[in-house]
């Protein structure tokens, strides 16, 4: 029959701030077990857009369907209780407690009062399993009696992944989880999702290219708010509207110039 069902259907969204149109009447749908990346220049709207999925944002106009519900003007933590859960959503990271500690306090968020019949010795040992199991999936086992103040700028990342996880998420939102790693981070990083990968549904939003060729099941290009090019990543590798977007010439430069917006790059 038809590919797999969209689990977030984003329906002519609109944003403004004041004169500044920042998502204009942008389409994009999620497909259950997917992972998704967001691209588009700088300026164009990802963060905007990311803000409105989790609920940090009120749309000017459109529809957010999320699992089939009309999610558009529920507040945070009614998604975050569907599943649609963005990273420094509701739980940032405690610096000065463990990491454990930090994953079990997510847990008991998720829960809620589910555990309440439990005997509360049981359920904090519960709750402990549990984290162990989510720092050994971000890849924080042997640091996870470690103070988060005293992770690396990479491992504090890789916990706020395992903060979400900790949630359960049915969409995980991920707003350049990449941003400000070296190159060995950010390659744990990449090997962090690709492991999560068909097992939690992901839109990332980053700008690193090599990461979202190698992570991404299909891509959305989002120029000035709009939705351009859906694709395959070798679609939209090269899709001429996505060239251009990037590069304010088609024929210009080449394809890995593409994760780089002009007004970033180093000289
Ligand atoms: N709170 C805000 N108030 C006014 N303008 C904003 C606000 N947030 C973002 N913008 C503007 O909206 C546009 C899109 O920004 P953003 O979503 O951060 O883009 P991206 O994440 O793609 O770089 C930019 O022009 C930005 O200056
Ligand atoms: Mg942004």
């Amino acid at each position: 029959m038809t590919a797999a069902k969209a689990i977030l259907d984003v329906r002519d969204l609109v944003k403004r701030f004041g004169g500044l149109v920042a998502t204009d009447h942008a389409n994009l749908q999620v497909r259950e077990g997917e992972l998704h990346a967001l691209i588009g220049p700088n300026g164009a709207g990802k963060t905007t857009l990311i803000h409105q999925l989790s609920g940090a944002l009120a749309p000017t106009g459109g529809r957010i369907v999320f699992d089939g519900a009309d999610a558009t003007d529920w507040p945070m933590h009614r998604r975050v209780h569907a599943g649609l859960v963005r990273s420094y959503q509701i739980t940032s990271i405690f610096k000065r407690l463990s990491v454990l500690d930090n994953l079990a306090l997510a847990i008991q968020s998720r829960s809620g009062g589910n555990m309440r019949f439990w005997r509360p010795a049981r359920a904090e040992r519960e709750r402990y399993e549990a984290a162990a199991e989510v720092a050994r999936r971000v890849g924080l086992a042997q640091r996870q009696d470690r103070l988060a103040g005293n992770l690396s700028h990479g491992e504090q990342r890789q916990l706020e992944v395992g903060m979400v996880l900790a949630l359960r998420p049915r969409l995980m939102l991920l707003d350049e989880p990449m941003a400000g790693m070296g190159p060995d981070e950010s390659g744990r990083m990449v090997e962090l999702l690709l492991s999560l990968k068909g097992e939690i549904t992901m839109l990332l939003v980053e700008h690193d290219m090599d990461a979202v060729f190698r992570l991404a099941d299909r891509v959305s290009t989002l120029v000035f708010g709009k939705i351009i090019a859906t694709g395959s990543p070798e679609d939209i590798r090269s899709n001429p509207d996505v060239r251009r977007a990037y590069l304010g010439d088609d024929e210009a430069g080449q394809f890995k110039d593409l994760g780089v917006p002009a007004a970033r790059k180093a000289v």
